[in-house]
């Protein structure tokens, strides 16, 4: 089953043991979120207004009309940013949505070489809809989930909101590790997938990058929707899928033209 408005809006797709995988062409996050039915959740990670995909005037308004338009297809919404950006965000949350959680990333080995403070942190929001369910269960182990399914537990621990996890940098995360220079570890994605979602439900990543949102459903039995404006991380998010997955070939040759460009 598709769950995006036109089947011609996928170039790639393909049903992974009990998850499928959509990855759109290449197109702006608000085309993508202005296009795409209902979805379980939307993670957002875009470029960050400093460093690396330069600077933008208006980075602050634009970034609200992109998490509103997600609001308005989820009740799950994650924003991942510098928590310096990110706190005009939390002014600006839509109305029927609340700040679940302030997440941070906690990294150790940056290689800056800034003089003073090294940067060690990344924020995610945790936006949600008054009436979204959270699910910390999926987080126990399974002498807590017995304990938890008799109904011998008070209330469920949940996990905390800092998630220490390495950058996939030098021989760190070698395996996981693409060609994309802003990719997030799997550590980081997971559990907000895992907090927001079920097996089957599905996660739109507008701006996959290298496509580590796809991974971890694919890892976790969700369905994802990916894309990006870049035809060049699609292509790497493609050959991600094919490798971690079994992703398979289906796209015609004017697609497969459409990404070469
Ligand atoms: C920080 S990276 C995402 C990294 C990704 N989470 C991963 O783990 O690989 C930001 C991505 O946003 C994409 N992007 C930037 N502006 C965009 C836009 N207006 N529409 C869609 N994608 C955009 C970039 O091409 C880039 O791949």
């Amino acid at each position: 089953m598709r769950v995006t408005d036109s089947e011609e809006n996928v170039l790639y797709g393909e049903t992974l043991r009990n998850s499928t995988i959509d990855i759109l062409k290449p197109a702006d996050v608000l085309q993508t979120l202005r296009t795409t039915q209902e979805v379980t959740s939307v993670i957002l990670d875009p470029w960050y207004n400093k460093g690396i995909g330069g600077e933008r005037k208006d980075y602050h308004e634009w970034l609200s009309s992109v998490i509103k338009a997600a609001c308005n297809i989820s009740k799950h919404v994650f924003v991942w940013g510098f928590p310096e950006i990110l706190a005009f965000q939390v002014q600006t949350i839509p109305e029927s949505f609340t700040l679940i959680s302030w997440l941070t990333w906690y990294y150790k080995n940056c290689p800056s070489v800034i003089r003073g403070w090294r940067s060690a942190q990344n924020t995610c929001l945790h936006l949600a809809s008054r009436d979204a369910p959270v699910y910390p269960e999926h987080f126990l182990n399974d002498e807590q989930l017995e304990r938890w399914r008799a109904g011998k537990m008070r209330f469920v621990p949940g996990p905390p909101s800092v998630l220490e996890a390495p950058l996939n940098i030098g021989f760190v995360g070698k395996k996981e590790q693409t060609k994309h220079p802003a990719q997030k570890p799997l550590a980081v994605i997971e559990p907000l997938i895992l907090m927001s979602t079920r097996e089957h439900d599905t996660v739109l990543d507008p701006m996959c990058g290298s496509g580590t949102t796809g991974e971890a459903c694919s890892r976790l039995n969700r369905r994802a929707i990916l894309c990006d404006i870049s035809a060049e991380y699609l292509s790497i998010t493609k050959k991600r899928m094919d490798q971690c997955c079994g992703f398979q070939k289906k796209e015609t040759a004017m697609q497969s033209r459409l990404l070469e460009k």
